[in-house]
């Protein structure tokens, strides 16, 4: 059995980790392939509503593996904080986690550093989470970082100290020394209980289980347009969110991998800075955040909102040939008479492009959009497909013609209940 790869198509915050909560009991493993706490993921389910940043969204699901790959960068203090958390509603996640002994270790200076070059950048600065991914991303790509499978080495300490002190003579702070003697016993505390926990050689354990032919899930964070290739560059995060980051980040080969579901909301929303074309400033996007609780799952900043851009959701299905679309939040544009589709782009110079131009950043582009008559729909008790609104079907029919690809999940409504397969 192939391994089947979960994205988000947009900004992030599409509604991930609802649908792999949804999807995990169809699968033996879950598995997390990039990215690291910048990641929250909601899940919701028997009255319980929770945030996952770094482990995988299968974890409610009994009897999953839920595996980080090699690709996560991995912050030990927040991961025995989410496992505390979710002792706290009566599971122990620690039977069914695993980790990759070669995922890249998020250190305090990494955060400390995040926040620095944040500062430097002024008012050009990224909106990053803060959480030290892009530092961390630095140094594995300089091939300095530390892994997890260094923790139970001898000397561990000693290279933590050598790459510590290269990054304190980065910052210029005055508080750093306290900063750091607050930081670090934590750390080390983190870094002991990481060690009671299962490090393992994921490649091996995945590729075993794709041998047993047992399921196999990938789970990506952020989204198509913030990867570090294809998105809204410089306005990105520092990993690949595309599919081919599913290979890297847990050692699959291309010829396993199997769907390619696509996930995008109804409508489009960005939090932090960059481009973003169907951005509404009005009463309109307002309401989108109001009625779509758009506030970071991680950050808790207000998302910006706007209309669905299909120039750039045909652009994220076609880098990470996308097999299926799953649409999150259709109920949150219920009530609106009517709703705007983005079909192309008018460029500075008058000319029309339905492709995603080069650069956003500075030659912004002047959205085309086509109109479409609004719904009311809330989730229907039947769970039946039949039983939504013909608005609704014409904007789902409207977008498969424009893309290509089929809708197959459409969700409405942030619980688990609240999905509906086509
Ligand atoms: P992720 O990062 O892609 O997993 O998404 P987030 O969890 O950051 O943000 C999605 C938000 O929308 C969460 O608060 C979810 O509970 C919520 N959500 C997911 N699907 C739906 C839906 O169909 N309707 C509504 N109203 N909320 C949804
Ligand atoms: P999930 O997995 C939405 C954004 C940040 C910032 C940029 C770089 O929940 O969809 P970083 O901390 O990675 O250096 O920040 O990327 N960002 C996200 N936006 N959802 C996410 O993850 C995000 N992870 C990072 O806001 O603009
Ligand atoms: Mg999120």
């Amino acid at each position: 059995m192939k391994v089947d790869v979960l994205l988000g198509l947009q900004w992030g915050d599409e509604g991930k980790g609802k649908v792999v909560d949804y999807l995990a009991t169809k699968y033996k493993v879950v598995a997390r392939f990039q990215g690291g706490p910048n990641a929250g993921h909601t899940l919701e389910f028997d009255g319980i509503k929770h945030v996952l940043h770094q482990i995988p969204s299968g974890i409610f699901r009994s009897d999953i593996k839920n595996v980080v790959g090699n690709g996560v960068v991995l912050d030990p203090v927040i991961f025995k904080k989410e496992i505390e958390e979710l002792s706290g509603l009566g599971l122990d996640a620690t039977q069914n986690l695993y980790i990759s002994r070669k995922t890249q270790i998020i250190l305090p200076t990494h955060r400390l550093l995040d926040a620095y070059q944040e500062k430097l950048k002024g008012s050009k600065k990224i909106g990053s989470t803060l959480k030290g991914i892009g530092p961390t991303y630095q140094d594995k790509i300089g091939r300095q970082g530390l892994r997890v499978g260094d923790i139970e080495m001898i000397g561990f300490e000693g290279r933590y100290k050598e790459l510590r002190d290269k990054h304190l003579s980065m910052i210029e702070d005055d508080d750093i020394s306290s900063k750091i003697s607050e930081l670090e016993p934590l750390f080390f505390q983190a870094v002991e209980y990481l060690k009671t926990l299962k490090l393992v050689d994921s490649e091996y354990l995945i590729n075993e289980e794709i041998a047993n032919n047992s399921g196999v899930l990938a789970e990506g964070a952020q989204g198509s347009l913030l990867d570090i290739d294809f998105g809204s560059y410089p306005f990105v995060t520092s990993s690949s969110t595309m599919v081919s980051g599913a290979c890297s980040g847990l050692g699959v080969a291309p010829s396993k991998i199997g769907e390619v579901f696509g996930v995008f909301k109804a409508y489009c929303t960005r939090v932090g800075s960059g481009p973003f074309p169907t951005e509404l400033f009005d009463k309109t996007g307002e309401k989108m955040r109001k009625q779509g609780h758009e506030f970071g799952a991680t950050t808790g900043r207000p998302r910006r909102c706007g209309w669905l851009d299909l120039p750039a959701l045909k652009y994220a299905i076609m880098i990470n040939g996308v097999t299926q679309l799953f649409m999150m939040k259709a109920d949150v544009l219920a009530g609106f008479d009517s709703i705007n589709v983005c079909i192309g782009y008018e460029l500075e110079d008058g000319s029309t492009t339905d492709k995603l131009p080069y650069d956003l950043v500075n030659q912004p582009v002047k959205p085309m959009y086509k109109e479409l008559t609004g719904w009311n729909d809330t989730m229907p008790s039947s769970a039946n497909y039949n039983d939504i609104s013909q608005p609704l079907k014409d904007y789902i029919k409207f977008i498969e013609e424009e893309v290509g690809v089929p809708i197959k999940i459409v969700s409405l409504g942030p619980d688990r209940s609240e999905t509906i397969i086509r």
